[in-house]
């Protein structure tokens, strides 16, 4: 992990990103950009500002930090995210989570857009991480070990914390939005699954499926910043349904689904106030 990296990316923010601890960070995925109600905007920079992280090449990403008020809480959110299967390294992919651990961050919501593992799962369906499935091989501790980002062989028992996960099922309840619990499986993308992968997957224990999250909930773990994770199930995976898979589908989905999605996230934040 090149360390310079994120020095020069927390150079670039402005002093009022370090005045005070962040309440709650969030990074937002496929389709949740446009899901945040904020009372006051302290301050707003695009990614293509911040050297290291970059301007996002994913369609549905808005590629924005933003510092605001709401409920009385310091929210900084990471609209848009980067991916591994950039092919720009894990810098970019876990930036979010060493700029929210320089900001003091209290807690993580993480969101993203998956494929539908479960059967029971329909497309516009919202999942909390209840755990994951990292299929990939690598993760962002790899390399030397790093005094800030914990111990050489971090605990993943929890990686999306139990209290956060519960908070969110309650909020779910007081607004009136079904919520599934689920595990996540890490692909690197970028294609879209197999059939026969699928099927794999879903014997090893996965509800649903996607190409990000695993690597910043994993840092968000050694390092203790407690972390929640959200999906929008975008659609069946392949070979749950007969037809092709598109990146379209899963904005379409999500989209739908963003009204919900919004309301819960805020019901969520309202909670720490
Ligand atoms: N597979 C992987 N990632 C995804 C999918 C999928 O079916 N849908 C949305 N993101």
């Amino acid at each position: 992990m090149n360390w310079e990296i994120f020095n020069k990316a927390a150079d670039s923010l402005p002093e009022v990103f370090w005045e005070s601890p962040v309440d709650c960070g969030l990074i937002l995925g496929s389709g949740w950009g446009s899901v945040l109600t904020c009372d006051e905007v302290i301050a707003s920079v695009k990614y293509d500002r911040i050297p290291g992280l970059g301007q996002t090449s994913v369609v549905g990403h808005a590629g924005e930090l933003r510092l605001y008020l709401r409920h009385g809480l310091r929210i900084a959110a990471f609209m848009g995210r980067r991916h591994y299967y950039e092919g720009a390294g894990m810098e970019p992919v876990v930036m979010p989570v060493e700029l929210l651990r320089r900001m003091s961050g209290r807690r993580l919501l993480v969101t993203n857009a998956s494929g539908g593992i479960n059967p029971k799962f329909k497309a516009g369906d919202l999942m909390v991480i209840t755990d994951h499935l990292n299929t990939v091989g690598i993760n962002p501790l790899i390399g030397p070990v790093n005094p800030n980002w914990g111990v050489r062989f971090p605990d993943l028992s929890h990686v999306y914390n139990p209290e956060l996960s519960a908070i969110l099922r309650e909020a779910a309840a007081e607004i009136g939005v079904s919520l599934w619990d689920g595990v996540y499986a890490f692909t690197a993308g970028p294609v879209f699954e197999t059939p026969a992968e699928v099927r794999a997957y879903a014997g090893m224990g996965a509800d649903a499926v996607g190409m990000s999250t695993v690597p910043e909930c994993t840092l968000a773990a050694a390092i203790g910043i407690p972390t929640a994770g959200l999906s929008c199930i975008a659609n069946p995976a392949a070979g749950i349904q007969s037809e092709a898979l598109n990146h379209q589908e899963v904005l379409d989905a999500t989209q739908k689904a963003t009204p919900r999605m919004a309301t819960l996230v805020d019901a969520f934040l309202r909670r720490f106030a």
